[in-house]
Protein backbone atom coordinates (compact mmCIF):
# COMPACT_ATOMS: atom_id res chain seq x y z
CA UNK A 1 0.00 0.00 0.00
CA UNK A 2 1.34 3.13 -1.06
CA UNK A 3 0.23 6.71 1.28
CA UNK A 4 0.04 9.42 -0.36
CA UNK A 5 -0.10 12.85 1.38
CA UNK A 6 -2.22 16.00 -0.72
CA UNK A 7 -2.45 19.44 0.26
CA UNK A 8 -6.02 20.17 0.78
CA UNK A 9 -7.42 22.12 -1.90
CA UNK A 10 -7.00 23.33 -5.59
CA UNK A 11 -3.91 22.43 -5.59
CA UNK A 12 -4.23 18.52 -4.11
CA UNK A 13 -7.29 18.20 -6.97
CA UNK A 14 -4.85 19.00 -9.48
CA UNK A 15 -2.43 16.91 -8.12
CA UNK A 16 -5.06 13.83 -7.44
CA UNK A 17 -6.17 13.86 -11.19
CA UNK A 18 -2.50 13.51 -12.06
CA UNK A 19 -1.94 10.04 -10.23
CA UNK A 20 -5.47 9.05 -10.84
CA UNK A 21 -4.14 9.20 -14.96
CA UNK A 22 -0.71 7.37 -14.33
CA UNK A 23 -2.73 4.38 -11.93
CA UNK A 24 -3.15 5.61 -8.97
CA UNK A 25 -7.09 6.18 -8.97
CA UNK A 26 -9.57 6.39 -5.96
CA UNK A 27 -13.24 5.90 -6.89
CA UNK A 28 -14.20 7.60 -3.41
CA UNK A 29 -12.11 10.37 -3.76
CA UNK A 30 -14.46 13.56 -4.76
CA UNK A 31 -13.30 17.29 -4.88
CA UNK A 32 -16.22 18.26 -2.66
CA UNK A 33 -15.88 16.17 -0.09
CA UNK A 34 -14.73 16.46 3.93
CA UNK A 35 -13.53 13.30 4.38
CA UNK A 36 -9.73 13.34 5.14
CA UNK A 37 -8.33 9.40 3.92
CA UNK A 38 -9.28 8.04 0.24
CA UNK A 39 -8.32 4.40 0.44
CA UNK A 40 -7.61 2.29 -3.26
CA UNK A 41 -7.84 -1.47 -2.18
CA UNK A 42 -7.58 -2.28 -5.98
CA UNK A 43 -4.90 0.05 -6.68
CA UNK A 44 -3.03 -0.19 -3.51
CA UNK A 45 -3.17 3.39 -2.22
CA UNK A 46 -4.42 5.88 0.06
CA UNK A 47 -4.32 9.32 -0.37
CA UNK A 48 -4.65 11.71 2.55
CA UNK A 49 -5.47 15.30 2.64
CA UNK A 50 -3.82 17.74 5.24
CA UNK A 51 -3.38 20.96 5.45
CA UNK A 52 -0.26 22.34 2.84
CA UNK A 53 2.25 23.70 5.20
CA UNK A 54 1.65 19.99 7.15
CA UNK A 55 2.38 17.23 4.14
CA UNK A 56 6.18 17.71 4.66
CA UNK A 57 6.23 16.41 8.46
CA UNK A 58 3.57 13.20 7.35
CA UNK A 59 6.29 12.16 4.86
CA UNK A 60 9.11 12.93 6.80
CA UNK A 61 7.25 10.74 9.79
CA UNK A 62 6.52 7.91 7.38
CA UNK A 63 2.69 8.75 7.77
CA UNK A 64 3.28 8.89 4.32
CA UNK A 65 5.21 7.25 1.42
CA UNK A 66 5.32 10.65 -0.67
CA UNK A 67 3.72 13.75 -1.29
CA UNK A 68 3.23 16.74 -3.01
CA UNK A 69 4.30 20.43 -1.09
CA UNK A 70 4.68 23.42 -2.48
CA UNK A 71 8.81 24.46 -2.39
CA UNK A 72 7.65 27.50 -0.22
CA UNK A 73 6.25 25.20 2.70
CA UNK A 74 8.93 22.44 2.43
CA UNK A 75 11.87 24.92 2.93
CA UNK A 76 10.19 26.72 5.71
CA UNK A 77 8.90 23.21 6.87
CA UNK A 78 12.87 22.04 7.63
CA UNK A 79 11.84 18.49 6.97
CA UNK A 80 14.52 15.67 5.90
CA UNK A 81 12.79 14.37 2.48
CA UNK A 82 14.03 13.62 -1.07
CA UNK A 83 13.00 16.24 -3.19
CA UNK A 84 12.13 13.68 -6.22
CA UNK A 85 10.50 16.06 -8.80
CA UNK A 86 9.37 19.62 -9.66
CA UNK A 87 6.00 19.07 -11.19
CA UNK A 88 6.42 22.35 -12.79
CA UNK A 89 2.38 23.17 -11.43
CA UNK A 90 1.33 25.86 -8.46
CA UNK A 91 3.64 28.65 -9.76
CA UNK A 92 4.42 31.84 -7.82
CA UNK A 93 7.30 33.43 -6.41
CA UNK A 94 8.54 34.73 -3.01
CA UNK A 95 8.89 38.41 -2.78
CA UNK A 96 9.68 41.64 -0.52
CA UNK A 97 7.24 43.95 -0.91
CA UNK A 98 6.35 47.67 0.98
CA UNK A 99 4.04 50.36 0.62
CA UNK A 100 4.13 52.85 -2.91
CA UNK A 101 5.58 55.34 -0.16
CA UNK A 102 7.94 53.05 1.82
CA UNK A 103 12.07 54.29 1.44
CA UNK A 104 14.41 52.12 3.02
CA UNK A 105 16.28 53.17 6.40
CA UNK A 106 19.89 51.34 6.14
CA UNK A 107 20.42 52.30 9.81
CA UNK A 108 17.62 50.90 11.07
CA UNK A 109 16.18 47.19 11.69
CA UNK A 110 13.90 46.42 8.84
CA UNK A 111 10.75 45.05 10.46
CA UNK A 112 9.50 42.02 8.41
CA UNK A 113 5.99 40.65 8.72
CA UNK A 114 5.67 37.10 6.99
CA UNK A 115 4.09 33.99 7.14
CA UNK A 116 7.86 32.53 6.38
CA UNK A 117 10.21 33.02 8.95
CA UNK A 118 12.52 31.00 7.81
CA UNK A 119 12.52 31.66 4.75
CA UNK A 120 12.54 35.81 5.29
CA UNK A 121 15.71 35.22 8.02
CA UNK A 122 17.76 33.06 5.30
CA UNK A 123 16.79 35.75 2.50
CA UNK A 124 17.79 38.86 4.77
CA UNK A 125 20.95 37.17 6.58
CA UNK A 126 22.75 36.44 3.00
CA UNK A 127 22.24 40.59 2.36
CA UNK A 128 23.56 41.06 5.91
CA UNK A 129 20.56 42.98 6.97
CA UNK A 130 19.53 43.10 10.72
CA UNK A 131 16.31 42.20 10.79
CA UNK A 132 13.04 41.64 13.35
CA UNK A 133 10.32 39.03 12.07
CA UNK A 134 6.97 39.51 12.79
CA UNK A 135 5.14 36.32 12.45
CA UNK A 136 2.00 36.59 11.14
CA UNK A 137 -0.76 33.34 9.92
CA UNK A 138 -2.33 35.26 7.13
CA UNK A 139 -3.38 38.27 5.15
CA UNK A 140 0.20 39.94 5.75
CA UNK A 141 -0.48 42.37 3.36
CA UNK A 142 -2.37 44.39 5.97
CA UNK A 143 0.65 44.85 8.04
CA UNK A 144 2.52 47.84 5.82
CA UNK A 145 -0.33 49.12 5.43
CA UNK A 146 -1.23 49.72 9.13
CA UNK A 147 2.41 50.11 10.06
CA UNK A 148 2.93 46.86 11.68
CA UNK A 149 5.83 46.12 9.36
CA UNK A 150 8.14 48.24 6.92
CA UNK A 151 7.97 44.95 4.43
CA UNK A 152 6.23 42.03 4.01
CA UNK A 153 8.01 38.50 2.85
CA UNK A 154 4.98 36.71 1.10
CA UNK A 155 3.94 34.92 -1.68
CA UNK A 156 3.21 36.27 -4.96
CA UNK A 157 0.65 34.88 -7.60
CA UNK A 158 -1.15 37.03 -9.98
CA UNK A 159 0.11 40.24 -7.87
CA UNK A 160 -3.67 41.05 -7.65
CA UNK A 161 -3.54 40.82 -3.52
CA UNK A 162 -0.27 43.75 -3.49
CA UNK A 163 -2.28 45.60 -6.57
CA UNK A 164 -5.39 45.89 -4.42
CA UNK A 165 -3.22 47.07 -1.25
CA UNK A 166 -1.22 49.53 -3.29
CA UNK A 167 1.90 47.77 -2.57
CA UNK A 168 4.54 46.88 -4.60
CA UNK A 169 7.15 44.00 -4.83
CA UNK A 170 10.55 45.41 -4.12
CA UNK A 171 12.72 42.08 -4.72
CA UNK A 172 11.20 38.47 -5.91
CA UNK A 173 13.81 35.76 -4.81
CA UNK A 174 12.69 32.33 -5.04
CA UNK A 175 10.11 30.95 -7.81
CA UNK A 176 8.24 28.10 -6.43
CA UNK A 177 6.15 25.15 -7.69
CA UNK A 178 5.33 21.94 -6.47
CA UNK A 179 7.83 19.58 -5.67
CA UNK A 180 6.97 16.06 -5.11
CA UNK A 181 8.82 14.59 -2.00
CA UNK A 182 9.39 10.94 -0.74
CA UNK A 183 10.03 9.69 2.73
CA UNK A 184 13.74 8.33 2.96
CA UNK A 185 13.50 4.82 3.87
CA UNK A 186 10.01 4.69 1.61
CA UNK A 187 11.77 5.98 -1.05
CA UNK A 188 14.40 2.52 -0.35
CA UNK A 189 11.86 0.07 0.44
CA UNK A 190 8.97 0.86 -2.04
CA UNK A 191 11.66 2.15 -5.19
CA UNK A 192 9.61 0.45 -7.72
CA UNK A 193 6.79 2.01 -7.24
CA UNK A 194 7.77 5.48 -6.23
CA UNK A 195 10.46 5.02 -9.76
CA UNK A 196 7.33 4.33 -11.08
CA UNK A 197 5.47 7.49 -10.35
CA UNK A 198 8.29 9.52 -10.46
CA UNK A 199 8.32 8.04 -14.53
CA UNK A 200 4.92 8.12 -15.10
CA UNK A 201 4.15 12.07 -13.49
CA UNK A 202 7.34 13.30 -15.79
CA UNK A 203 5.17 11.96 -18.60
CA UNK A 204 2.06 12.87 -17.97
CA UNK A 205 3.01 16.21 -17.47
CA UNK A 206 4.85 16.37 -20.81
CA UNK A 207 1.83 15.70 -22.74
CA UNK A 208 0.02 17.99 -20.39
C1 LIG B 1 -1.63 34.09 -0.68
C2 LIG B 1 -0.51 35.04 -0.34
C3 LIG B 1 -1.02 36.35 -0.88
C4 LIG B 1 -1.85 35.92 -2.08
C5 LIG B 1 -1.07 36.17 -3.33
O1 LIG B 1 -2.60 34.23 0.29
O2 LIG B 1 -0.26 35.07 1.06
O3 LIG B 1 -1.82 37.01 0.08
O4 LIG B 1 -2.09 34.52 -1.95
O5 LIG B 1 -1.81 35.82 -4.48
P1 LIG B 1 -2.02 36.86 -5.67
O6 LIG B 1 -0.70 37.42 -6.04
O7 LIG B 1 -2.60 36.00 -6.79
O8 LIG B 1 -2.99 37.90 -5.22
P2 LIG B 1 -3.75 33.17 0.51
O9 LIG B 1 -4.85 33.40 -0.47
O10 LIG B 1 -3.18 31.80 0.50
O11 LIG B 1 -4.30 33.56 1.95
P3 LIG B 1 -3.55 34.16 3.25
O12 LIG B 1 -3.46 35.64 3.07
O13 LIG B 1 -4.45 33.78 4.36
O14 LIG B 1 -2.18 33.53 3.32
Amino acid sequence: MLNIALPKGRLGDRVYNLFAKIGYECRLYTEDSRKLVFTSEENDCSYFLVKPADVAIYVERGVADIGVVGLDTLIESACEVYELLDLGIGRCRMAVAARREYREDRGASLRVATGFPRIAKQHFAARNRDIEIIELSGSVELAPILGLSDVIVDIVESGTTLRENDLVVLEEFMPISARLIANKSAYKFKSESIGGIVEGLKKELSVC
